[in-house]
């Protein structure tokens, strides 16, 4: 993970890193440096352990000039997060000074050979390696800090997303990456390097994205230039952006996920529009249409995806399979990528991913795409990695997603997997008219109905409270909403760092049950569904052991109101379209059970928003 910045151009440049540090905070933040060349030529480095706030005060009164920088905030991989482990590191001179998101896999064997050479290390990470192989390079053949940078990248085996700066140059950063993002803005004698777009939006809508295996010298005084590790020269590709600043700010809400939670029926409306006829006549997704012939002659469907991404899969593959008869797979990209997988032309595979950079998921679809497979994706950050390396896809178009703890991008996911099937449904005949309008009419709607449920904040604010103390937490869900339990589980793990997890309803029959008691609250969606009745036996199963019943019904139910401790009552939606409505009060609940608690609910401790780690 980690997130990197730089500048060269006429402004001061600590105040740009600092900003733009703030807005990659999502990436990781254990700790945060920046490294400065004064316009005398001095390298100046600062860093410490803690967030980018901790930077700022760890530099107050300290002289940080300068028209050129790098600067990172760390999501620890290789070494504990503390001062020295942060990045920028330096060589042996103190001449160089790079960071670096990704890892360095064969840093064991490069180190050894360093330290054959005399070198020494202060750090326990992969990156220090990399900075004093490019100087040993650098002094070696007598070159300069571009040629080092591509010679000794020539070594190195693993991800890298690096900037680096070089005592005595203050026009000029070099810059490079192999499976880690990497986006240069394009200003009038200025330029910018980040992660992602959002540092850089506030300057400049012009933007490289920079590919793999690409090496940039960023020079003020000169056009950028942009090779390979072979020194082949590519075409620089400008793109314009399309982001507000105002997407990237809170608004008003005191944190970024209940900023988030409540924007949905807007960014529902942003994924649909243009994609659903106003009468619910028809859905197109040109991503699908164009590729439709490929979909259908598919053998199956193989959905990857991690986190709350694969969430959203499994729902598509209820869509898929209920909607299209075309069998489908859910497969955890860590795993697949890893396990010799059967896959090959007759697959379609469909990566899910918010960030479009999750290292497990891109690495998955390379090994789909080597043997074959036609590649889809549904992504939320435009021009990202895996954007860019599928066949074809659909973004969400959600803007951007900034709390760590996912959810517009969720109800965003499975929207644009409900237009698929929808798509492809009626393109292979398997859906009948009044069906096919049903669901699309309750796309429609759909913003309307999740506005209600974002209605229900004051009243999960308010008994969110009984839950502050809860040591543990299970949620129950069957069909469409099984994965729906899991979803909700997981942003109460993740934020709120209380022990949670999804079931379905009718498995905990099987052990489970033998953890409730009268201390265990049960969160059951019970809507009314094809297997309602069902549902609610095993709700009654749970309430007969003294289980603590939070049930999250539809608006009228009058059944479940008698068994459960508490009711939460969402609208109604088609039936594969409610566990985009039963989310949201799912959301709020863990939101504001770990704001009760106190917790840091956009940065919650050890995880980051985007891992591109595997
Ligand atoms: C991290 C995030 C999750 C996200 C997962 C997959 O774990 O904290 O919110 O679901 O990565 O990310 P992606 O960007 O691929 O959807």
């Amino acid at each position: 993970m980690c997130g990197i910045v730089g500048y060269v151009g006429y402004r001061e440049a600590f105040p740009i890193l600092i900003s733009g540090l703030h807005r990659l905070e999502y990436r990781g933040y254990d700790s945060a440096g920046v490294a400065l060349v004064s316009d005398d030529g001095r390298l100046n480095v600062q860093k410490c352990r803690g967030k980018v706030a901790d930077l700022e005060n760890f530099t107050v009164s300290k002289d940080v000039s300068g028209h050129i920088g790098i600067a990172h905030t760390r999501w620890a991989t290789h070494g504990e997060p503390n001062d020295v482990n942060a990045h920028p590191h330096y060589s042996e001179s103190g001449n160089i000074a790079l960071i670096h998101n990704g890892i360095i896999e064969n840093y064991g064997v490069l180190k050894d050979a360093l330290i054959e050479n005399g070198y020494t290390f202060k750090s326990g990470t992969d990156t220090e390696v990399l900075v004093q192989l490019i100087e040993y390079v650098k002094t070696t053949n007598n070159c300069s800090l571009f040629e080092a940078v591509q010679s000794a990248l020539k070594q190195v085996v693993g991800a890298y997303a690096i900037a680096v700066v070089e005592k005595g140059n203050c026009d000029e950063i070099i810059a490079a990456r192999k499976s880690s993002p990497m986006v240069i803005g394009v200003g009038e004698g200025e330029y910018f390097l980040a992660s992602d777009a959002t540092p850089i939006v506030e300057y400049t809508d012009r933007v490289v994205y920079v590919n793999d295996g690409e090496i940039a010298v960023i020079n003020r005084n000169k056009p950028l230039k942009i090779v390979n590790l072979d020194n082949i020269e590519s075409r620089v590709d400008i793109k314009k952006l399309e982001l507000s600043i105002s997407q990237l700010e809170k608004g008003g809400y005191p944190h970024f996920m209940l900023k988030e939670i409540h924007e949905q029926p807007k960014t529902i409306v942003d994924c649909i529009r243009g994609r659903v006829a106003a009468d619910g006549s028809n859905v197109v997704l040109s991503g699908v249409m164009a590729n439709c012939e490929r979909f259908l002659q598919a053998k199956r469907i193989v959905f990857v995806g991690c986190g709350t991404s694969w969430h959203a899969a499994l729902i598509g593959e209820h869509l898929i399979e209920d909607l299209c008869r075309i069998p489908v797979e859910v497969e955890y990209a860590s795993e697949f990528r890893y396990r010799n997988p059967v896959i090959g032309p007759d697959d379609v595979v469909i990566a899910v991913s918010q960030s479009g950079e999750t290292a497990d998921t891109l690495a998955a679809v390379e090994l789909a795409k080597k043997n074959g497979a036609f590649i889809f994706g549904i992504c939320n950050v435009v021009g990202s990695s895996i954007a860019r390396a599928t066949d074809s896809g659909a973004y969400i178009h959600v803007g951007p997603e900034i709390g760590v703890a996912s959810t517009k991008a969720f109800t965003g996911q499975v929207t644009v997997m409900a237009m698929v099937a929808l798509t492809l449904a009626r393109a292979k005949g398997t859906i009948g008219e009044e069906h096919f309008r049903e669901i699309a009419n309750g796309l429609l709607h759909l913003p309307a109905l999740i506005e209600q449920a974002v209605e229900l904040d004051a009243q999960i604010r308010d008994f969110s409270k009984m839950f502050t103390y809860a040591r543990n937490f299970i949620y129950l869900g069957r069909g469409y909403n099984y994965p729906a339990a899991l979803e909700g589980a997981l942003k109460l793990k993740e934020i709120s760092y209380i022990h949670a997890e999804g079931y379905p309803a009718a498995e905990m029959k099987h052990g489970p049950i033998a953890l409730i008691d009268s201390e265990m609250p049960v969160v059951a969606i019970a809507t009314r569904d094809s297997i309602y009745e069902k549902t609610v036996s095993n709700i009654q199963e749970i309430k007969a052991r003294g289980g603590r019943i939070i049930a999250i019904v539809e608006q009228g139910d009058t059944v479940v109101r008698n068994i459960a401790d508490y009711c939460i009552e969402v609208p109604t939606a088609p039936e594969c379209l409610m566990p985009l409505v039963v989310s949201v009060p799912l959301q709020l609940l863990a939101y504001y059970i770990a704001v009760n608690k106190g917790r840091d609910v956009d940065q919650p401790r050890n995880l980051a928003k985007s891992v591109t780690v595997e």
